[in-house]
């Protein structure tokens, strides 16, 4: 079996998408794969309630509760690897990463970053899209690397800015672009291969 173990921060809308996607893909039979847990570094994360109604593990590795990154990422490797994962996704989840976690998981560690790469990496990408006058805005599916919001790029996704965009009208339009893309991603992962 191979098992998809999901990191988010928030309300997990992402992780929610690649959930549905593999229920409705029916990804099980067809490619022998499962969103085995999802992972939390926030114990109030709205996306904690939908995997556990969908009988998904999920589990919270609270950073603050650790004493600098190694720590909370060695708690963080054990909560990820209890499931042996075949890939991880990281789905709106707002840690930075050592390498060496990153090392660990190389070429099967995907994230989702709300604009079009390498345009724009780092936070507030909407705000700063609209700032500099952009006419498109997006998101990228990418392989996840040492360095922030680099690696691979395996799907994009482009939406107009429109006149008077606000940056959480942007940031909506964008989002329903990123449900889209982030299952698609996955699939084509489990159809080609890591
Ligand atoms: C998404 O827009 C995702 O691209 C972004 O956070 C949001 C999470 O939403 N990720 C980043 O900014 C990563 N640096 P979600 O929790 O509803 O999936």
């Amino acid at each position: 079996m191979k098992n998809i173990v999901i990191l988010i921060s928030g309300g997990g809308s992402n992780m929610a998408a690649i959930v549905r996607a593999a229920q409705r893909g029916e990804w099980a039979h067809r490619h022998d794969a499962q969103v085995a847990a999802v992972v939390s570094n926030r114990p109030d994360a709205g996306g904690l309630a939908f995997a556990r109604e969908q009988g998904i593990a999920a589990e919270v590795v609270d950073h603050k509760q650790f004493e600098g990154r190694e720590p909370f990422e060695a708690q963080l490797v054990a909560a990820i690897d209890r499931h042996q994962p075949w890939l991880v996704a990281l789905a709106g989840f707002m840690r930075i990463l050592t390498p060496g976690f990153v090392g660990r998981y190389q070429g099967r560690l995907l994230n989702i970053h709300p604009s079009l790469l390498p345009a724009f990496p780092g936070l507030h990408t909407h705000r700063r899209a609209i700032e500099a006058g952009c006419r498109f805005a997006g998101a990228t599916v990418h392989q996840v690397t040492a360095e922030l919001d680099h690696g691979p790029i395996l799907e994009q996704a482009v939406v107009p800015v429109l006149p008077g965009d606000t940056e959480a009208a942007l940031a909506a339009r964008v989002l329903t672009q990123e449900h889209r893309i982030y299952p698609r991603a996955i699939e084509a992962l489990l159809r080609g291969g890591l």
